[in-house]
């Protein structure tokens, strides 16, 4: 029947018999989203589930939502779902998580990199159940790094997770073998698992679920994801970008493991954009590797960003690559611009030491403060890993350079960025 009168009355009717046989009855159909909004039917049903389709990369994504459940809480927005000769299997919609500071076990352990300069510039490797950024240009030698990392702890027997967009199983594996690393027997031992996806067809929620089935089934200790760059590309819209990272890194360090992230950065030399680390608040360490123009040489230099709550050095040095990895040299005696790819040599700048420590904690502190509204010297101290009195130090002098201002509420004073 297409009168309306007429259908309302057939629907309700059918409800009222369905509820007095005491059945729960699943009506299908298929309909479009002004048809949900205008039929009757809908104002009936107890509850609601649509299921669309959506086009991801090449081919297209089935979505299941909630729109209605009478008298019941349900967990809105859309699901990914698939369906296989096993039946549908859905993947809630990752969500951010709540109080993540109360359910994350404090540990000391620290993990060796792998490197043994660079676990010394930490001050004995990366804490466990942290996240570790290593972020550079093409080339520079992130993914290294991250092998170094996975290799070192599988070689101690803790089992390790490989999550690569780029370089597929063959190629990771010949990429490894020429520094000496089998990761086919890793593989055969069950020490490490390499999940690789073409990074078209991402569908955040579904991979942050393998990924999690994966940490869980082998027991990993350390990950490795290669990199953020590819699902930043992947995930068009950049808000659900950073809520995707955010709740991806949290859930590993809710599962116990030590991660390292890799980001690839735009410019190879230049200067250094703050904007470049947008997520790098979600990080608790963060690494930056450059290319570096000295005395007509060009090398590759190394400097340690951040560490959240815990000394590191300041250095920032010369490293190589050859058959045997990464190996960490001298440290570049230049005092300004070497983080433009430039190095300027002063010795009168060179033997104050805190200027160096200013520019790391500066911008560490503004990279904070453009990511929100404002903040407050408590907050900016948790996200930081830097005391009060340190930041208000740094706070004074970014103020005099008109790059922050402040205000009191409530006997509370608030940091702003103002650029
Ligand atoms: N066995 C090896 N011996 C010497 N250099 C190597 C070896 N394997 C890789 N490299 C160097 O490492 C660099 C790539 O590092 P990689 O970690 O893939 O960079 P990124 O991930 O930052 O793009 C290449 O420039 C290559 O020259
Ligand atoms: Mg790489």
């Amino acid at each position: 029947s297409t009168d309306p009168v007429e259908v309302r009355k057939f629907g309700y009717d059918l409800s009222v018999r369905l509820t007095t046989w005491g059945v729960t009855a699943f009506l299908v159909g298929e309909y479009t989203d002004e048809e949900i909004k205008h039929q009757p039917i809908f104002a009936i049903a107890d509850g609601i589930i649509r299921l669309q389709n959506q086009p991801l990369g090449l081919h297209f994504q089935r979505y299941l939502d909630v729109l209605k459940l009478r008298g019941e809480n349900y967990f809105t927005g859309l699901h990914p779902f698939e369906i296989s000769e096993t039946g549908i299997e859905v993947y809630p919609r990752i969500k951010m998580l709540k109080n993540l500071w109360m359910k994350t076990q404090v540990s000391q352990e620290k993990l060796s990199t792998g490197i043994p300069e660079l676990d010394r510039m930490l001050d004995g490797g990366l804490q466990h159940s942290t996240a570790t950024m290593v972020a550079g240009g093409a080339g520079t030698g992130k993914t290294l790094m991250g092998l170094h990392f996975i290799v070192a702890g599988i070689l101690k027997g803790e089992p390790g997770v490989i999550v690569t967009f780029q370089e597929n199983p063959q190629q990771l594996k010949a990429i490894a073998m020429s520094l000496g690393w089998d990761l086919e027997a890793m593989e055969k031992q069950g020490m490490l698992v390499h999940m690789y996806d073409s990074p078209v067809e991402l569908q955040p929620d579904i991979h942050a679920a393998k990924v999690k089935a994966v940490v869980e089934r082998v027991k990993a200790r350390r990950i490795m994801l290669d990199s953020l760059k590819d699902i930043e590309i992947a995930t068009p819209n950049k808000v659900r970008y950073k809520d995707y990272i955010y709740s991806l890194v949290n859930q590993l360090k809710l599962q116990g493991v030590t991660t390292i992230v890799t980001n690839e950065i735009g410019e190879l030399f230049g200067p250094f954009q703050l904007s470049e680390y947008g997520v790098s608040f979600v990080v608790d360490n963060v690494i930056l590797l450059r290319y570096v123009e000295l005395s007509g040489r060009i090398g590759r230099a190394i400097n340690i960003m951040k560490v959240r709550g815990a000394p590191h050095s300041k250095e920032i040095r010369f490293f190589e690559i050859t058959s045997d990895g990464i190996s960490i040299n001298e440290v570049i005696e230049a005092q300004t611009g070497v983080l433009t790819g430039m190095p300027v040599f002063n010795n009168n700048y060179f033997n104050n030491n805190g200027f160096k420590e200013l520019l790391n904690q500066s911008r560490n502190i503004m990279e904070i403060l453009q990511g929100v509204e404002e903040m407050d010297i408590n907050e900016l101290a948790n996200r930081t890993g830097f005391s009060p009195q340190e930041l208000i130090h740094e706070l004074e002098n970014l103020k005099q350079q008109g790059m922050v201002i402040t205000w009191e509420s409530q006997n509370t004073t608030y940091y702003k960025s103002t650029i």
